[in-house]
């Protein structure tokens, strides 16, 4: 694809965390991060976050509020855990899709959901999985009641394109909601998030999933993220109206929503 968008409107597309990359570049070097930890995804997460990020998950899927009937789309949806969640609060009777740019990730998940007898089709009342990119989704304009982006929008190139895509895709009346990091702002907590996210992450990466580059690149890329009030503007900008965010453990992460009017 070429890069029609002024780089100033999507300043992140030249960071690949703290490294400056050509924006054409960026995509293949984050699927490289998600194909090299598919298999131990999972588990880093729970070692990371101590757990935490079920609580997140847990408070993401309960705002989306998913009714049965209705179909939700999960970008950015990895290995499945946040589409399982969305499956199970309506118990199975919501249709959900996972798209994400990484086979690798999208292979995981798709096993795992089979693991738990959960059919790979819609038609069965299952989950379906896609591999797509959040700036082009292989999706019709207005075929889905809500869009779901877990952990996943400063990983996409450019923002601006995805929320763009979002809206489209998205019905009249549809719902947004996207679950990410934040930088931390409160100064002494600020420190030992650092001190954690710099000294310990890529550490406990390499030893659990033989990768500290993929995971230095994580905690970085959380640093080069929009604050809230500079992604609500960008929602905006994209066509989604109304745009809400609440801040999950001191500001660590941010639940934002808005809607396609
Ligand atoms: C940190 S993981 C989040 C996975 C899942 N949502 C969760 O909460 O566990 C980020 C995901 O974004 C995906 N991703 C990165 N760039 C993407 C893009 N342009 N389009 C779709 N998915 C993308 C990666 O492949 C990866 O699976």
């Amino acid at each position: 694809m070429t890069d029609t968008h002024p780089p100033e409107q999507n300043p992140e597309a030249r960071w690949f965390g703290f490294r400056e990359v050509a924006p054409a570049e960026r995509s293949a070097k984050v699927q490289g991060v998600f194909a090299n930890v598919a298999r131990r995804y999972d588990i880093m997460n729970d070692l990371m976050s101590g757990g935490v990020h079920r609580v997140w998950k847990q408070v993401f899927v309960r705002a989306v509020r998913p009714r049965p009937g209705e179909r939700v789309l999960d970008v950015a949806g990895g290995t499945g855990d946040i589409a399982r969640r969305l499956h199970a609060a309506t118990g199975g009777q919501a249709q959900v899709v996972v798209c994400d740019i990484s086979e690798p990730m999208v292979g995981v998940g798709r096993d795992r959901a089979i693991d738990r007898g959960i059919s790979p089709s819609l038609a069965e009342g299952g989950i379906a999985h896609l591999v797509g990119n959040a700036e082009s989704i292989p999706l019709p304009d207005r075929s889905v009641d809500a869009y779901t982006i877990a952990f996943g929008l400063r990983n996409v190139t450019h923002i601006d394109r995805a929320l763009a895509e979002a809206r489209r895709v998205l019905r009249p009346g549809g719902r947004f909601f996207c679950l990410e990091f934040c930088p931390v702002d409160a100064p002494g907590l600020r420190r030992l998030y650092d001190l954690y996210s710099f000294q310990v992450i890529p550490r406990l990466g390499q030893l659990v999933a033989r990768d500290r580059d993929s995971y230095q690149y994580l905690v970085e890329s959380i640093r080069r993220f929009p604050e809230p009030p500079a992604l609500a503007e960008r929602m905006v900008a994209a066509g989604l109206s109304r745009p809400r965010w609440r801040s999950l453990s001191a500001g660590i992460v941010s639940l934002h929503s808005g809607w396609r009017t």
